[in-house]
């Protein structure tokens, strides 16, 4: 599928992420499509566990395009995101060429492309029509002077390297940066983006996500998984909990329950898989107390 071919329009983009499996509200489906209309990098910004990895992964399934993928963490250097000498077949070649060349001409020959071992963001410079899918996850994890380091390449999607000259892109990749904000990002770095906040689904679409993702669970136990984790996400029991259960704990909530046989949810079974919900012991034990009110209907 070609992505001019599936992206006309921002329904377009409902319908094509929606047949890769994943369910975007319109908001997220507007702003896909403007990044790639206007061929600009995307930010998303959201709690954990809200779908921001999973729409990089359903873009390249959806354009066709290669996903690859830079995990930023601290300490991440442009070595390891962009490019670095090999060294050792550089050496090699210096041994055999020693007795032959002058050391300028060998100088030279070893630092050709041949030599350079790509990291992912050179990478996506270099892959061919239709082009990668290029996410760079958790951009918060990595340092500020990595983030200055992006901005050349988010810019104009191209690289200096200092024996090469400046690289850029061929068919310049679809990129989206996502940040968990555990702090804030350079102004440079979002000018640069179009930018998006997701949010957490409402009841329908997480109701809907969550049959998708567990297809033999039944209507009533998915209706009150949802109802259940929409009530934890919002006041009044909001407050009572560090973070609140993302998509990806719904999903993995109902597969746990499905597997336990369960036919409707109860304190006990609650109790019982609440370490799927929450990776905290406070929150754990925060949960206790509130399920009477939880639970309650109407
Ligand atoms: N809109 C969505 N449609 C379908 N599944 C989703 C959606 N959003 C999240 N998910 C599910 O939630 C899981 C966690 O999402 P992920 O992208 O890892 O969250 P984040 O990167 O925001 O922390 C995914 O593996 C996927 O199963
Ligand atoms: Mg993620």
């Amino acid at each position: 599928m070609s992505q001019q071919g599936v992206t006309q329009t921002v329904s377009d983009v409902i319908s094509s992420l929606e047949a890769v499996g994943y369910l975007p509200d319109r908001a997220l489906a507007t702003s896909v499509h403007l990044a790639i209309c206007l061929g600009r990098p995307l930010l998303l910004e959201g709690d954990p566990g809200v779908g921001k990895t999973e729409l990089a992964k359903a873009l390249a399934l959806m354009t066709g395009r290669h996903l690859i993928r830079l995990q930023c963490y601290d300490g991440l250097e442009q070595r390891d995101a962009l490019y670095e000498w090999n060294h050792a077949a550089q050496l090699i070649h210096l041994r055999a060429a020693q007795a032959l060349r002058t050391p300028e001409e060998i100088e030279r020959e070893v630092y050709q492309p041949h030599y350079l071992i790509k990291r992912p963001l050179l990478q996506a410079l270099h892959t061919p029509v239709p082009g990668a899918v290029l996410l760079i996850d958790e951009v918060d994890r990595a340092d500020e002077p990595f983030e200055a380091f992006l901005l050349e390449y988010l810019g104009e999607y191209q690289v200096t390297i200092p024996e090469l000259g400046t690289i850029k892109a061929e068919t310049p990749p679809l990129t989206i940066l996502t940040s968990n904000r555990t702090r804030d990002l350079n102004d440079a770095v979002k000018r640069r983006c179009l930018y998006h906040w997701v949010q957490y689904p409402d009841r329908d679409r997480e109701l809907a996500i969550v049959r998708q993702q567990v297809p033999n669970i039944s209507e009533k136990l998915s209706e009150q998984i949802t109802e259940f984790i929409q009530r934890l996400r919002h006041p009044p029991f909001q407050d009572a909990f560090s973070r609140a259960p993302g998509i990806a704990e719904s999903v993995e909530w109902a597969k746990a329950l499905v597997a336990l046989n369960t036919l409707s949810l109860d304190p006990e079974v609650i109790e019982g898989t609440a370490g799927v919900l929450f990776k905290q012991r406070d929150d754990v034990a925060a949960l206790t107390p509130l399920l009477t009110d939880l639970l309650a209907t109407g």
